[in-house]
């Protein structure tokens, strides 16, 4: 989401998932090393390249704080520190595309284009550009797609390397809003499911206030979550009688 509201809501003026691509975990890819810069120099040099191309200044520096974000909350959290890397590189591959060639790829791929996604077309950066990144470098594993898929909306059942994606995209250097400070304070003392919960909550709540539509896969996502963490019949600490 870049650009409609830059800082506490990164790129996901709304974060929009569509189930469906990409669902299958890697099964061919099992036990196989994700790539990195030091084995697969070839690799990164094309996709350096590829996003030099694709992306305006501050997408590019977004891109690469982003990256490295994500290895060390990866590193934090137990998560593969190269997948959340190159997760992160390429999620905003279709950042710069206009909002009428989102729709229609968007459009031309199957997807139903909603009047809550007209609201927010930019959330469908996340999915023309994991399709494209699949198509383009096929030797990318699926759980990497997935989370470049995930990194708007999101889906009720975010992977740890999903929620990382996430909560990197929110508060990597370049994003200056003193709003974001205390997430980045929460890095390391809370597990990844609180963190992630209040990135979310940060990007609902930026909806609410700015009177945005909220995608309904957005409250599915939340509910996911409030329902793992706070299961009926377990007494709420939030709540009070
Ligand atoms: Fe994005
Ligand atoms: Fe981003």
């Amino acid at each position: 989401m870049p650009d409609t509201v830059p800082d506490i809501m990164p790129d996901n003026d709304h974060r929009h998932e569509q189930h469906g691509a990409h669902e299958n975990d890697r099964a061919d890819d099992v036990g196989r090393p994700y790539p990195n810069p030091q084995t697969d120099s070839a690799l990164f040099a094309r996709i350096d390249a590829a996003l030099i191309e694709r992306l305006d200044d501050y997408g590019y520096r977004h891109t690469q704080g982003t990256a490295a974000m994500a290895r060390t909350l990866a590193e934090i959290y137990g998560t593969d520190p190269d997948a959340a890397y190159l997760a992160a590189l390429l999620h905003d591959w279709d950042r710069c595309v206009s909002w009428p060639v989102l729709i229609e790829r968007a459009r031309a791929r199957g997807m139903d284009i909603t009047d809550e996604v007209l609201a927010s077309p930019a959330i469908l950066h996340a999915h023309t550009g994991a399709d494209d990144v699949a198509r383009t470098f096929p030797e990318i594993p699926d759980d990497v797609i997935d989370a470049i898929r995930r990194h708007t909306v999101g889906v009720a059942d975010m992977r740890d390397l999903d929620k990382i994606i996430y909560v990197a995209d929110m508060i990597e250097p370049t994003r200056t809003n003193p709003a974001i400070d205390n997430l980045r304070e929460m890095v390391g003392t809370v597990d990844l499911d609180a963190l992630f919960v209040q990135a979310y909550q940060r990007s609902m709540m930026h909806l609410v206030l700015k009177q945005k539509v909220m995608h309904p896969e957005t409250t599915a996502v939340w509910n996911a979550l409030m329902l793992r963490l706070n299961p009926p019949g377990r007494e709420n600490p939030n709540l009070k009688a």
